[in-house]
């Protein structure tokens, strides 16, 4: 048991005790954050004259070499230590003597903690929102290429009006493209320095903290060392935005199992991305599409987790933070899994554009049209919409589209239908018509997608 602690004690931790409080297992993952922390904070030292310049010298030296070892595979992570903190720390002393028992000067395992998450987790933000860019891009592929692709659109999934794929799309193009708004938005908030609030009270050394926020590229330090050290909710606002991420994937998802049913057939996914049953020879089966889905309360169980630990934590630190990070690790591996996947699944998806029209068209999309039709020739709109309700029962009694009525059945219903009623109600009319801005009408869906590339040109967080 290598610890950083021990002195006032006079037993042993009991074997069980230091397992249960141990981190190493997890926070591993944190090495390069650490010591990229540690470097900072050295060099910090060094400047202000705390350390002599050769000591801080000789310890970034040697924190390199530490991560190079590891990097490389040899020096090893185990678990005889407690944390990542203790690691670094004795693997520095160890290779350097007295020297390296200077690190640790005016900082806490509270604050290198605390810094420790949040360079990971800002990191971790701007290859999300890298994910989602990507996958943006396929999105807005799909749309450009089916402007003209008409299909039945849904409310309480019984059809209802006919869009195209092009406007389909577009509706998740939004979502994501929120999503990532969402990232920018948190990443600006969370990118302050805590490194140098201490274990909670700051430290009587003459810090510069302000320098090592400058050399870990954040826009300074933190103004608070108790909420420094005891913040987590940025942690908790991505949670947040990656269970929304999932959210908006787990509905889209929904709707590729759909279209792949066989009912539907709308969409086929590319074997690549289908699996088959160990029984039935016959199936192809959307598991990547459930998979997200299912993967989704995960996600939400991580955010609900950990606003349930820090809901009665009194300041500041408590070792119930701790638990900020399996959950949260797990939840960022996997959205970062499902953004890619289903990626590469909407990539590889034949759309079958017959199909789709087959379904608008037989499914009465058409009748707020053909009541707006009524309205244009003087029926108020509440009778247009009982003359068509009548129109689409006397349709499904002889089992044909309205357009499929001849101009005098039409004309028994109401004598107000013209021999021009069916070009108004032709599904491509319906679609055409729908012009003002985010509807799905051609020229109006052409408007939006010369914003969405513009939007996508730009860069991202990633350059901010
Ligand atoms: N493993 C701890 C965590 O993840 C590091 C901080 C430990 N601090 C302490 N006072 N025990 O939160």
């Amino acid at each position: 048991m290598a610890q950083l602690w021990g002195g006032r004690f006079t037993k042993e931790t009991d074997r069980l005790v230091y397992r249960f409080n141990a981190s190493i297992s997890f926070d591993k993952k944190l090495y390069k954050q650490d010591i990229r922390g540690s470097i900072a904070h050295v060099t910090m030292l060094g400047k202000q004259g705390i350390l002599t310049q050769e000591e801080a010298a000789s310890i970034q030296k040697t924190l390199e070499e530490i991560e190079k070892d590891v990097e490389e595979g040899r020096l090893a992570i185990t678990d005889e230590y407690e944390d990542i903190h203790s690691f670094v720390e004795a693997n520095l002393i160890e290779r350097l003597g007295d020297t390296g028992k200077k690190l640790h000067t005016g900082r806490s395992r509270n604050d290198q903690v605390a810094l420790d998450m949040r360079l990971y987790v800002r990191d971790e933000v701007v290859e999300t929102d890298l994910l989602l860019k990507e996958l943006l891009t396929t999105v807005l592929a799909i749309m450009e290429e089916h402007t003209e692709t008409i299909m039945p659109g849904f409310t309480h999934l019984q059809k209802a009006q006919p869009i195209t794929l092009s406007h389909h799309m577009g509706a998740y193009f939004e979502m994501f493209k929120r999503d990532r708004m969402r990232l920018a938005d948190l990443y600006d908030r969370m990118n302050f320095c805590p490194l140098g609030s201490g274990a909670l009270a700051g430290t009587t050394y003459p810090l510069d903290r302000a320098y090592t926020a400058e050399l870990l590229d954040f826009y300074g330090p933190t103004l608070n060392s108790m909420d420094g050290v005891s913040d987590r909710d940025y942690l908790i606002e991505y949670l947040s935005s990656l269970s929304m991420i999932m959210m908006h994937l787990s509905r889209f998802c929904e709707e590729v199992i759909i279209w792949n049913s066989n009912e539907y057939q709308f969409i086929e996914i590319d074997d690549a991305y289908s699996t088959g049953s160990s029984i039935m020879p016959q199936k192809k089966n959307p598991d990547i599409a459930e998979l997200v889905r299912g993967k989704t309360g995960r996600v939400y169980g991580a955010l609900l987790s950990l606003l349930t630990t820090m809901k009665g934590i009194p300041l500041a630190y408590n070792k119930d933070m701790q638990e900020d990070k399996e959950l949260s690790f797990d939840a960022i591996d996997t959205v970062k899994g499902c953004i890619a996947l289903f990626h590469g699944m909407l990539k590889t998806m034949r759309f079958c554009r017959e199909r789709m029209y087959r379904s608008a068209n037989h499914g009465f999309t058409n009748a707020t049209d053909a009541a707006d039709y009524l309205v244009r020739h003087g029926v108020p709109f509440r009778d247009a919409h009982s003359i068509v309700g009548r129109l689409v029962l006397a349709c499904m009694e002889k089992g044909i589209a309205i357009d499929e009525m001849s101009l005098s059945e039409l004309r028994e219903i109401s004598p107000v239908f013209e021999e021009d009623i069916y070009e108004a109600i032709s599904l491509q009319t319906c679609v055409d018509k729908r012009l003002t801005i985010g509807a799905p009408g051609k020229e109006a869906m052409e408007r939006v997608i010369e914003t969405e590339k513009i939007y996508l040109e730009q860069a991202g967080i990633a350059v901010s």
